[in-house]
């Protein structure tokens, strides 16, 4: 109830921005299949249909982590977000957007999505449905992530899910403090656009009660506002952030580690301000 009047205002909030291209910065075309070293695409499967599957063209050898995300505005489309997330499947990851696919870049489509989605996503890999057509997916290693009202979407399942081992809050946070914020004992990394983002009040607050043993980090960039920059090539800056948490958490790359800690990192660099918190 409490959940889907908050997910209610986040749509609600969204909405009122439309047209002001709130959701996600301008969308440029993107043909690149991402910087990373598998080029990647997206695909609608019938046998996930309300769902858009992100992956490697040609799948590498070893197992990908899997990663669930939640559309801004939990719109019911899948490509909303196409260059950030093809970006970072091209690192070797396979993402399950909640909607199929729709016009790249807009946040519209018909109806809305909901956290269960997401579970089902993680449910539909785990009983074998992708049948190894996107590559091995490790399901030790999987993310929930998503912006503004989609992030609410993956903190609700990480929140009560042990298989998700990172979280990703993408211009997101609740709108009150969240009295289960405790059960969140992984990785989560919150990704804001300034004071100019509707999301970065809830999300400066919730990163504050983030449990001190557990691991987080807050990325903002000051005038970025809601839209970050995913409607760039390959997400822009907050896609390189995004690769940049997962491939920390999930491969312990010193690429990452460095773009996350150093302060000669190329995301502080690119204007973003990272503060970290509980990391041994
Ligand atoms: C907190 O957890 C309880 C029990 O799982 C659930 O009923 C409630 O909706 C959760 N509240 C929020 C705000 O997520
Ligand atoms: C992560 O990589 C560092 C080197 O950058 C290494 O010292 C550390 O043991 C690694 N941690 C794990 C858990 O593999």
């Amino acid at each position: 109830m409490r959940q889907s009047i908050i997910v209610s205002a986040l749509i609600a909030s969204v909405a009122a921005q439309k047209g002001g291209g709130s959701i996600v910065s301008p969308y440029r075309k993107d043909d690149s299949g991402g910087s990373g070293p598998h080029k990647a695409s997206y695909k609608a499967d019938p046998a996930l249909a309300k769902h858009t599957i992100y992956s490697p063209k040609t799948p590498p050898a070893e197992p990908m982590p899997l990663i669930v995300w939640g559309e801004g505005a939990c719109a019911n489309q899948g490509t909303a977000f196409v260059n950030l997330l093809t970006e970072i499947a091209s690192h070797g990851y396979v993402i399950i957007a909640n909607g199929p696919p729709g016009t790249p870049g807009s946040p519209m489509g018909s109806g809305s999505t909901t956290a269960s989605m997401l579970t089902q996503s993680i449910d539909w890999v785990a009983k074998g449905g992708d049948g190894g057509k996107y590559g091995k997916i490790d399901m030790t290693r999987i993310g929930a992530a998503g912006q503004s009202c989609g992030g609410i979407e993956a903190l609700t399942v990480t929140m009560s899910d042990p298989r998700i081992k990172a979280t990703g809050m993408f211009n997101s946070g609740s709108f009150s403090t969240n009295p289960n914020i405790s059960k969140v004992k992984n990785p989560i990394a919150y990704f804001l656009g300034g004071t100019g983002d509707i999301a970065y009040k809830n999300g400066l607050a919730e990163y504050k009660t983030i449990p001190a043993t557990t691991p987080a980090i807050l990325f903002n960039k000051d005038g970025a506002g809601h839209g970050g920059t995913y409607g760039e090539i390959q997400g822009g800056l907050f896609g390189k952030a995004g690769v940049a948490f997962f491939e920390y958490v999930f491969r312990n790359d010193t690429k990452a580690k460095s773009a996350i800690f150093d302060k000669s990192s190329p995301l502080i660099a690119g204007g973003f301000e990272i503060q970290t918190k509980g990391w041994k």
